[in-house]
């Protein structure tokens, strides 16, 4: 939130997810450093027999961010009818990013759901697969960007479902720091 990139920034090096990691979803793009990272970590989940689970979005354009948010916006002004926009706007801010504040926009941060739980919520946590991402992500360079007990670091919910590249070296450092969160890190 307090990095914003401008509304015409887009990563160099975008690639489109092979249909295998995103169960058909089309044109899902990733940096190609994190896309190589990723690859190699679901084959690796895979290969533990972990294969419900797969990437639902990657990069997500300025324009992108902007759409979701204010529909967002939307469906809180519709489930709080009694709200004012402003109210509605700082409840939207607890779960997603303004354009230009969102991380999808740098191509590093994807999310994933499973076959058998395709909403994004809490309960993302009780598949299989965060118990491995939990055990292996920082392997190949991911960290879980939105912890549990972190929203007043993060400004951000509880995401298990949200993973961002930052390298292995540096992911590595993290996990053994106690996987803080980035903020934590940069401090
Ligand atoms: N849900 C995360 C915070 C985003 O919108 O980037
Ligand atoms: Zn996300």
């Amino acid at each position: 939130k307090s990095h914003p990139l401008g509304a015409s920034y887009v990563p160099s090096d975008l690639v489109i997810l092979d249909y295998e990691l995103t169960n058909g979803r089309k044109l899902v793009q990733l940096d190609r450093t994190a896309a190589d990272a990723l690859t190699a970590m679901m084959l690796c989940m895979r290969a533990d027999g972990i294969d419900d689970v797969f990437v639902t979005s990657g990069y997500r354009s300025y324009e992108y961010q902007q759409i979701l948010f204010n529909t967002y916006l939307g469906n809180e002004m519709k489930k709080h009818p009694d709200w004012t926009v402003e109210q509605c706007r700082a409840e939207v801010l607890t779960y997603s990013a303004l354009p230009g504040e969102s991380e999808h926009q740098t191509g590093l941060c994807l999310d994933l759901i499973s076959t058998g739980n395709v909403v994004l919520d809490e309960t993302f946590a009780d598949n299989p697969a965060y118990a491995w991402l939990t055990e292996n992500a920082h392997n190949f360079g991911f960290i879980l960007r939105y912890p549990k007990d972190k929203t007043y670091i993060t400004g951000i919910i509880y995401e298990p479902w949200h993973y961002r590249y930052v390298g292995k070296e540096l992911a590595q450092e993290i996990h053994e720091l106690g996987d803080i969160t980035l903020e934590e890190y940069i401090q």
